[in-house]
């Protein structure tokens, strides 16, 4: 249609950083590109050492899993900037220190910039924390980002849906982050259907 201004593809942009369970923000990926969701991801130096550890993937073959790859020091990347229309931010996982910076606003590269950006522009952040157990310091850093808007959701596993391997575990908790960022992750298994 002539004049017409094209909606932007829906964009998420995904972090991942140093806490163990790197398993969630690959499966992230693999479930956005599947729903056509564009994705935008940064990995932290910690996320990068728990990919080697963790999985055979190399940093190659974990950047080819997303859209557009910043690196952490890329603080003047488009997602750093408001402007840059997303449909919010997933960082999966989440660790303490990931947690800390964002709950008090220390966009000290380019992954808590960005979480910054989707609070400051009243966009949906989901942040799957993952350490056991809680100080009185990390559930104050959950209270502080719960307060600004963020949705603090660890990756705490549903035995109801009786799973049969750790791939069904974090694809449940994966599913369910997104949903929380209105992408549906189609035949997953659903408690009442
Ligand atoms: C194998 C491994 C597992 C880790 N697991 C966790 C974890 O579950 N939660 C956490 O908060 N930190 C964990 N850490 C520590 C973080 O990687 C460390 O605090 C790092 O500074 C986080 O940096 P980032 O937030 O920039 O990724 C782990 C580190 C390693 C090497």
């Amino acid at each position: 249609m002539s004049g017409a201004v094209a909606d932007p593809p829906s964009r998420l942009v995904v972090g991942i950083s140093g806490a163990t369970g790197i398993a969630y923000g690959v499966r992230a990926l693999e479930f956005a590109r599947k729903a056509g969701v564009q994705t935008h991801l940064v990995v932290t130096p910690a996320g990068q050492q728990t990919r080697h550890y963790e999985t055979s993937l190399s940093a190659g073959d974990l950047a080819a899993m997303a859209d557009v790859v910043y690196r952490p020091a890329d603080i003047g990347a488009a997602i750093a900037s408001g402007s840059f229309r997303t449909a919010g931010m997933l960082v999966a996982p989440c660790s303490i220190r990931t947690l800390s910076a964002i709950a008090y606003s220390n966009g000290d590269n380019l992954l808590t910039r960005a979480a910054d950006v989707t609070l400051k522009e009243r966009r949906r952040l989901v942040l799957l924390v993952r350490e056991t157990p809680l100080t009185l310091g990390h559930l104050r850093a959950m209270t502080a980002v719960t307060e600004m808007g963020g949705i603090v959701m660890p990756p705490v596993p549903a035995f109801y849906l009786r799973p049969s391997s750790i791939d069904e575990l974090v694809d449940h908790s994966v599913a369910r982050a997104l949903d929380l960022l209105g992408i549906v992750v189609p035949d997953m298994p659903r408690w009442g259907e």
